[in-house]
């Protein structure tokens, strides 16, 4: 009797922990997955994640891109038999074993599910009953696949973007993914590289009027602009959604990053795994996106040697923006580019200042007479010298001439031997970086091409323009700079609502990137969108002095252009920080044509009104 009462008691108080319609908020899990072939490990793990989910009283758990099924295909026919029998737990010899298996987990733990399979499609059969068949021929789909907490399948999209994925179709109607829960949150769903378009990623939220949103994917980070948690953070900031994004974890091609994002309020939770990793993230989640309350974990951080690891792709159209290298000094300019004007304002310093004495890597290799004879000479040293001018090196300085204490000091050489490598330069081991501002078009990895418009600074590892985009292959301290103000004001043209798709052709999102391959926290930077006439204006600015920067701007994609050409790289400037004199705050030569200079006189009339404000 007593263990009967205490079996109903915790029953009751279990199904307690269920959030309602009514509550204001309700309980999210997304899982960061370590990517593995093994189909039958697979869903042994996610059947536990599962239950560990519902174990931390989440509604619903979110899975990765291709982290269950891989080579394996599942079908899912939501317009057939799903429609007599949607619990697939309950007709085990109807369907295929993953979704039998994820339908019981899901009906046992009494959680909504949402996975990301292979889905086949053989139009040739009778049994495709329902569904769309332009061809009599076998397809398969990149599909999420959403479970209720019946373990009743309610809901199948069908990724509309792919990268790549030669094998697959994209779906055959840009159907949008959409579904209802019993704790009053309605969900918009899509996959991976759909987060980069305006079908489904801007018409999900803005037609359906959606406030949560559900991402499965496998992300490829991208510098300076596009690494896994800097986007998501960044597109439920400008969506203004919650969001859920699991991201399949295998660092080792690029692949890392998931989190829970409460719209301008930033991660609830999120991280960015440099080494392999499957780690469930759990989160209270405010139905109204934004409004927080108690506490959160917030972001996770690897340290940022973990992120060597981590393979990182760049920008190809950086060599497109037009750019200028920035200088430890205070800075105010302007750049322009086509239909986008850029406004920077930055107050930057190295690490260790600017007083002598002055230290400077020298790289040797050559013949050296000694006592008469030739010797050959390699060498990477480190010298004194007495101003910046390398002929007054090496100097011997006395105590009352500098503080300077070194407290580490590593020089690695890569000599003769087996390899010489010319290329090697022991005295750049700092960042540079490049204000830069673009309208035009990228490529995404030569898979396909968008519009893009941009007012940002960026890290380079080094003075030319193909440096740009990229890390040292091994973090070291003391190599970014410190920003102590900066201000980035982007004047663009308006987005302007496309009424077929019921979505704005153009969106603007703030972007940020740490050395640990993080964004900043949203209360690191103010990001803020004004309205003129005929332009918008984005600013994004710093709140604090930071030192670990890599990328800070405002980035924004511009649908109308998408699928043409990318634009052609043009001309940087490669002047020598340590001699050259500061070149005047005006536009730079070159970037605009008469058509050009007329708005961008009318943007910066814009901007002065502004800023006069
Ligand atoms: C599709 O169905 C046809 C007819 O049953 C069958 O011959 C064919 O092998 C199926 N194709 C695939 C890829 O399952
Ligand atoms: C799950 O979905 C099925 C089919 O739509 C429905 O009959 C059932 O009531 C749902 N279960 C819950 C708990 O919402
Ligand atoms: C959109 O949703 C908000 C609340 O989330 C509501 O106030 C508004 O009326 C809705 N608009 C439409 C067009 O459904
Ligand atoms: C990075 O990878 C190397 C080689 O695969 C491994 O030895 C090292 O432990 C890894 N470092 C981290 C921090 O995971
Ligand atoms: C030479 O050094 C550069 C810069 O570190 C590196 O990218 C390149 O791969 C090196 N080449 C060889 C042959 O080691
Ligand atoms: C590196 O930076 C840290 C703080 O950012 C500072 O404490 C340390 O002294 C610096 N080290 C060197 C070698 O400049």
């Amino acid at each position: 009797m007593l263990s009967l009462l205490l079996l109903t008691f915790l029953c009751v108080s279990y199904s307690d922990q269920r959030s309602t319609p009514e509550d204001d908020s309700y309980v999210a899990a997304v899982v960061e997955y370590q990517v593995q072939s093994n189909v039958e490990t697979n869903l042994r793990n996610y059947i536990n994640l599962i239950q560990d989910a519902a174990f931390q009283n989440a509604d619903i758990v979110v899975f990765p891109e291709m982290t269950l099924t891989r080579g394996n295909s599942v079908t899912v026919p939501i317009y057939g038999l799903l429609k007599d029998n949607p619990i697939p737990a309950l007709a085990p010899e109807l369907y295929d074993e993953i979704l039998v298996s994820i339908s019981a987990a899901a009906r046992q733990n009494e959680i909504y599910v949402v996975i990301n399979v292979q889905e086949i499609l053989n139009c040739t059969i009778p049994q495709a009953e329902g569904e769309n068949c332009p061809e009599q021929k076998r397809y398969l789909f990149n599909t999420n696949v959403v479970f209720n907490r019946s373990g009743a399948v309610i809901d199948r999209y069908r990724k509309i973007n792919l990268f790549g994925e030669f094998t697959r179709t994209p779906a055959l109607t840009p159907d949008l993914g959409v579904f209802e829960t019993d704790f009053g949150v309605t969900f918009g769903h899509y996959i991976c590289f759909d987060l980069m378009f305006q079908v489904p990623a801007i018409q999900v939220v803005e037609k359906m009027n959606i406030t949560d949103v559900v991402f499965s994917t496998m992300w490829f980070s991208e510098m300076p602009y596009l690494t896994a948690v800097q986007i998501q953070q960044a597109y439920a900031h400008s969506m203004n959604v919650n969001f859920l994004a699991a991201g399949a974890n295998n660092p080792r091609v690029g692949s890392a990053g998931s989190g829970i994002y409460s719209g301008k309020a930033g991660a609830l939770v999120s991280i960015m795994p440099g080494q392999p990793t499957t780690r469930l993230l759990v989160a209270t989640v405010p139905k109204v996106p934004g409004e927080v309350t108690g506490n959160i974990v917030g972001p996770i951080y690897d340290s940022p040697s973990v992120q060597d690891n981590l393979t990182l792709i760049t920008d190809p159209s950086l060599p497109s923006h037009q750019t200028r290298l920035l200088r430890n000094d205070v800075e105010d300019f302007v750049l322009v580019d086509r239909d986008v004007l850029c406004h920077f304002r930055v107050r930057m310093s190295g690490r260790e200042g600017n007083t002598a004495p002055f230290y400077r890597a020298f790289i040797q290799d050559g013949l050296h007479v000694y006592a008469k004879r030739n010797v050959g000479d390699v060498g990477c040293v480190i010298v004194a010298c007495k101003t910046e001018d390398p002929k007054s090196c090496v100097y011997k300085f006395d105590d009352s001439e500098g503080q300077t204490s070194i407290e580490e000091l590593e020089i690695k050489m890569t000599s003769y031997g087996k390899h010489y490598n010319s290329t090697l330069k022991c005295n750049d081991i700092k960042y540079r970086y490049r204000a830069s501002a673009f309208s035009g078009v990228r490529s995404f990895s030569g898979l396909a091409t968008g519009g893009a418009r941009v007012c940002a600074i960026f890290a380079c590892t080094g003075d030319t323009i193909d440096t740009c985009g990229k890390r040292f292959d091994s973090y070291s301290r003391n190599t970014t700079v410190v920003f102590e103000q900066l201000e980035i004001t982007a004047a663009v043209p308006p987005p302007i609502r496309n009424s077929d798709l019921q979505a704005s052709d153009s969106k603007y999102y703030p972007i940020s990137m740490t050395t640990s391959i993080m964004p900043l926290k949203n209360e690191q930077f103010a990001f803020d969108e004004v309205s003129l006439l005929l332009v918008n204006v984005y600013s994004m600015r710093l709140r604090a002095a930071t030192d670990e920067l890599y990328a800070f701007g405002v980035w924004g994609r511009r649908f109308e252009t998408d699928g043409q050409d990318p634009s052609p790289p043009r001309e940087h400037d490669i002047e020598d920080l340590t001699t050259t004199p500061a070149p005047s705050t005006t536009p730079s030569p070159g970037s605009s044509n008469s058509v050009h200079k007329f708005s961008a006189v009318l943007l910066i009339i814009s901007i002065f009104l502004l800023l006069k404000q």
